[in-house]
């Protein structure tokens, strides 16, 4: 099949940051099937209900099965289009997905529900942990779970030496405690290791109470032990709220990455150059009807299309201008007044880049202005003809 049927069927399967309903529609039907497997799995468990009453939804598992096998080799076909093109081969990209977690996990559901039993004999218990992991899949559909993972990943370090201070603590606090309090409770506090049950309790602020110090001492240093042990635990959750604002903006750029890579205009360009320009972009939301630029006012900025379609009004006509096409440019290029209106057609979705990057993307990338100076050259032309 063309290399365009692969980009539409990964633009409905995969995020690449352009609204469409479709995706929309293929999202829920995935959140719907997920939710609906696991809702299976787990009331398999419950005894009165068991599998004669779930049996009868058979045909329902068979089918998010099948579902979920036709979205595994989907994704298989359509790897190549995460990457940029030229980046990596088609082969290589396949090999990513494949040995992801996430590929493992897509081909892993399916192949044990299809050969776990007989096939591969897997035994139940296996099988019913393997179908649950689908709890997995939906990272793709609700990305806060999947901010939570790339947060961890990338924040193991400083969480590490967190967790390092604790456990000094742990060990330090337990052994004094020990010390202190063996004569007065040695079945309690019968050794460093039995004393720690105690240091975690109290230093995760948790206090069962089935281990309490009864010496003066022993009170005293569980007091210090405590507020020690609050302080070290707010030092992962900022951590954490650091690393989840991190990779927040790392993501909203990475969306924008992808957008402007698809633009006409920037599509041949290195991707550490898409890199550089998209930082300098700003999306921009505009309504119907609502007018993006009006003739005879001074320009601030040019716009690229993401989405949607806008009317150009030059004398007596009007220019469509659609996805991937850009606007703003001449105003900007001739330091005049713009020298058309600009409205809307439908809700559009824009990257602005402002008057002052503008400048400096013409300044660093001549080849960008030629082109940029070549279509505006066109455009006056066009519209000056009768
Ligand atoms: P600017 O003059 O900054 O603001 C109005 C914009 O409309 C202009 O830049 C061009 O980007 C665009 N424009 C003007 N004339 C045409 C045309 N004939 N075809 C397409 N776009 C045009």
């Amino acid at each position: 099949m063309s290399r365009s049927a692969r980009a539409s069927a990964f633009s409905i399967l995969e995020n690449d940051g352009i609204p469409s309903r479709l995706r929309r529609g293929c999202d829920a039907l995935f959140t719907l099937a997920i939710f609906a497997w696991l809702a299976e799995g787990v009331f398999r468990t419950v005894p009165t209900l068991g599998r004669d009453v779930l049996g009868t939804f058979g045909w329902l598992e068979l089918s998010i099965a099948v579902l979920f096998a036709s979205e595994w080799a989907l994704r298989v076909w359509i790897a190549p289009e995460q990457y940029h093109e030229g980046a990596m081969t088609a082969t290589n990209a396949r090999r990513l997905y494949l040995f992801s977690p996430l590929g493992l996990l897509d081909a892993a559901i399916p192949i044990v529900y299809f050969f776990g039993d007989r096939t591969l004999g897997l035994g139940g218990a296996m099988i019913e942990i393997v179908e649950l992991l689908a709890v997995f899949k939906l990272t793709r559909y609700f990305p806060g779970l999947d901010l939570v993972f790339s947060v961890l990943r990338t924040e193991i370090r400083p969480l590490g030496a967190a967790l390092a201070a604790m456990l000094t603590l742990l060990l330090l606090a337990s052994s004094v405690m020990y010390y202190l309090e063996r004569d007065a409770q040695p079945d309690m506090f019968a050794s460093i290791p039995a004393s720690m049950w105690w240091g975690i309790v109290t230093i995760a602020t948790v206090g069962y109470g089935d281990m309490a110090p009864v010496t003066p001492f022993g009170r005293l240093a569980t007091g210090v032990v405590m507020l020690i042990g609050i302080a070290l635990f707010a030092l992962p959750a900022g951590i954490l709220a650091n690393g989840f604002a991190v990779e927040l903006k790392r993501r909203d750029f990475l969306v924008t990455w992808r957008l402007v890579a698809k633009l006409p205009i920037f599509a041949d360009l290195d991707a550490a150059v898409i890199a550089s320009i998209a930082r300098l972009l700003q999306p921009r939301a505009m309504p119907k009807d609502s007018v993006v630029i009006r003739k005879g006012e001074p320009a601030h900025g040019m716009y690229f299309v993401l989405s949607g379609e806008l009317e150009v009004h030059v004398p007596n006509r009007t220019v469509r201008l659609g996805q991937g096409s850009y606007f703003g440019e001449m105003a900007l290029l001739s330091d005049q007044p713009r020298s058309a209106t600009v409205v809307a057609n439908v809700d559009c979705e824009l990257l602005e880049l402002g008057s002052a990057e503008f400048k400096r993307v013409c300044a660093e990338y001549p080849l960008l202005k030629e082109r940029v100076e070549a279509e505006a050259a066109r455009r006056a032309a066009a519209s000056a003809k009768p």
